[in-house]
This record gives structure tokens, sequence and C-alpha cells, in this order.
């Protein structure tokens, strides 16, 4: 008999099949699992190959195989996840990497711009957190020079990562042109330094609070994205289309734009706040947060300006 032609598992998925009567061997693998797994990532740990190439030899077919590859895969992931860091930096080997997706972070510096403090240390942004209306013009030249160094850095290291021809997709929040101020995503910031205020004002939070409270947030135009993408050189700018996402925003939910937005902004914001302000504050900022962005939406749109950009790897 030609054992390499006739033996092999009973296929499919019926009754009589190995997919549904291989619990047995399950039961042992699970026993295992700890080990085997730990095995792996020690492995990836002293090694830390470029690649991981891995073998299932008489895998079969089935869930087993399945479940195992899951397992291996999520433990290679946990085992590479204590050295992360930051994306202003670089992350992986040379040469490795074929596709970075990065959506709502590249919109996030590596730090609160130095060029936001005086000579005391004392913030020249008081009563705002991020630009607006009132900030000086030193306040948009801060931020915006904090994001030409990130930004810069952030393509200088992808540009050794990723492969030949291989493209990044990035969505960035952004503005519509060469102004700052308008009513565009830096508003909707205006607006929380506004509700942050009113707090002041309740004598619920201390002013100087508010004053030394800044944002490491900064919405590019599209001519300063393309811009630091061409003065970087590594990458060609396949795409770089504004998107304007809808206002029906939130009334899934049944409830006001106002509170969806407040909603949104705190999941993002919650840490930081809690951290600064102290978190007993939080549920009467947002209230009051979510009810100004209603008055003000009332009035005139709110334009969340999103870029999409692809960018691809030159040879
Ligand atoms: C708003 S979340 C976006 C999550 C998801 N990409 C999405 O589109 O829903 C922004 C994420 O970027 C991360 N982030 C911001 N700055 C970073 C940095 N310098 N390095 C690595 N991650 C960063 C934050 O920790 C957060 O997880």
């Amino acid at each position: 008999m030609d054992l390499q032609r006739e033996f092999h598992m009973t296929g499919g998925v019926g009754k009589t099949s190995y997919a549904r009567n291989s619990s047995f061997q399950k039961k042992a693998y699970d026993q295992a699992k700890d080990i085997i797994l730990k095995t792996l990532q020690q492995l990836y740990k002293e090694t830390r190959p470029k690649s991981l190439g891995i073998a299932d030899l008489g895998c079969s077919s089935g869930p087993n195989t399945l479940s195992t590859i899951r397992d291996i895969i999520k433990a290679v992931i946990v085992a590479h996840h204590p050295f992360p860091g930051s994306f202003y930096g670089r992350l992986f080997p040379e040469n490795t990497i074929h596709f970075i997706y990065a959506s709502f972070s590249l919109h996030w510096l590596s730090k609160i711009p130095p060029g936001l403090y005086d000579d005391q240390g004392k913030s020249i942004n008081k009563g705002c957190i991020n630009i607006c209306s009132s900030s000086p013009e030193a306040v948009s030249k801060a931020y915006y020079s904090q994001f030409k160094e990130d930004f810069s850095m952030f393509l200088r290291s992808r540009s050794k990562e990723v492969v030949a021809a291989g493209r990044m997709v990035l969505i960035i929040l952004g503005r519509e042109g060469p102004e700052h101020v308008g009513r565009g995503n830096s508003f909707l910031w205006e607006l929380l330094a506004r509700a942050i205020a009113d707090l002041v004002s309740q004598g619920e939070i201390e002013e100087e609070k508010l004053d030394s409270y800044e944002l490491h947030f900064y919405a590019p135009s599209a001519a300063e994205i393309e811009g630091e993408v061409n003065k970087e050189g590594s990458f060609e700018l396949e795409k770089l289309d504004m998107l304007e996402v809808d206002m029906e925003w939130g009334n899934e939910d049944g409830i006001s734009y106002g509170k969806a937005v407040a909603k949104t902004i705190r999941a993002v914001q919650e840490s930081m706040l809690a951290s600064h302000f102290g978190e007993e504050i939080l549920d009467k900022l947002f209230d009051t947060y979510g009810r100004i962005i209603d008055e003000e939406i009332a009035k005139e749109d709110i334009k969340h300006i999103t870029f999409f950009v692809v960018l691809r790897r030159k040879l």
C-alpha cells in the first residue's frame, strides 16, 4: 500500500470526519498549550527574527490546526508587545514591513511643543488648550514646528522599515487651508476650553489649571502634509484626499450631536483630563461641553476635516 497516498484523516465536516472527531487531540493540546506557547515566546525574545517561519507538521484539517495557529499568532504578538514604543521612532527591523496603517493617530504629537512655555515655564496660551482664536501667533508656530519635527521623524523611521513599493495608509485629522482658527477640528478644543472655563467661573476648577493645560494635538493642512512628505523624500504621495465626516453622527444612538461629540472626545481625552483636573469634574465638564457644542452647531456647522493619505515607498 502506498502509505503516503492512502493514509490521511477522514476529510470534510461530516459525522465521521476528523474535524468532528478529534477532541481527544485538542484536549492534549490544551494541557500542553502553556508550555508550547511559552517555548515559542522564549525563542522569539531570544532571536527577534525579521520574519518568523512556523510549521505544523501533520496538521491534518479541521479546528485543531486552526486554533493552534491562532494561539501561536497571539502569543507572538504578546511576546512582541513589551517592546513597542512610539511611532515617532524606529519600531521594526529594516526592510520588513509591506503595509502600514495608522488611523486617527498622527495628529497626536510626541509632546507638548516646548515653544508654548515662557522662560518661567508658564504657558503663553492662557485660557486655551490648543490653537484657539485668542492664542498669540507664537502658539500656532510652536505647534506647527512640533508637527514638522514629529511627522518627518515618523516618515524617516518608516522609510527604513517599509520595503520598496510598500504602502502606508494614514488617516489624519486636519484642516482645510492655511488658517489655523475656524470651525474645523481645533474649534472642538476651543469649545472644550470654554467648557473648562465655565467650571472655572463656578469655582470648580482653578484658573491656573486651565492656563497650564495644553493638548499635544495638531491638525495639519494638505499642503503641510505634502510638504513634509516631499522634504523627507522616501515616499511618493499616491493619494491625499480630504474627507468630511457627515453631521448625522450621533443620531444613531438617539442622542444629540453635541452629546455624541462629547462622548467621543471623552473616550480619547479622559485619562489626560482626569490626571490634570481630577476625575470628579469629568461628568459635569462633558455635560457642559455637549451642551456648548449643540448651541454652536445650531449657529453654524463644525467641519471634521479628515485626510486620507496613501504613500508609496520609492524604489
Ligand atoms: C484615537 S486612537 C485611534 C485608534 C484606532 N486607530 C482607530 O482608528 O479607531 C489613537 C491611538 O494612537 C496612539 N498613539 C498616539 N501617539 C502615539 C505614538 N507616538 N506612538 C504610538 N501610538 C500612539 C494612542 O495611544 C491611541 O491608541
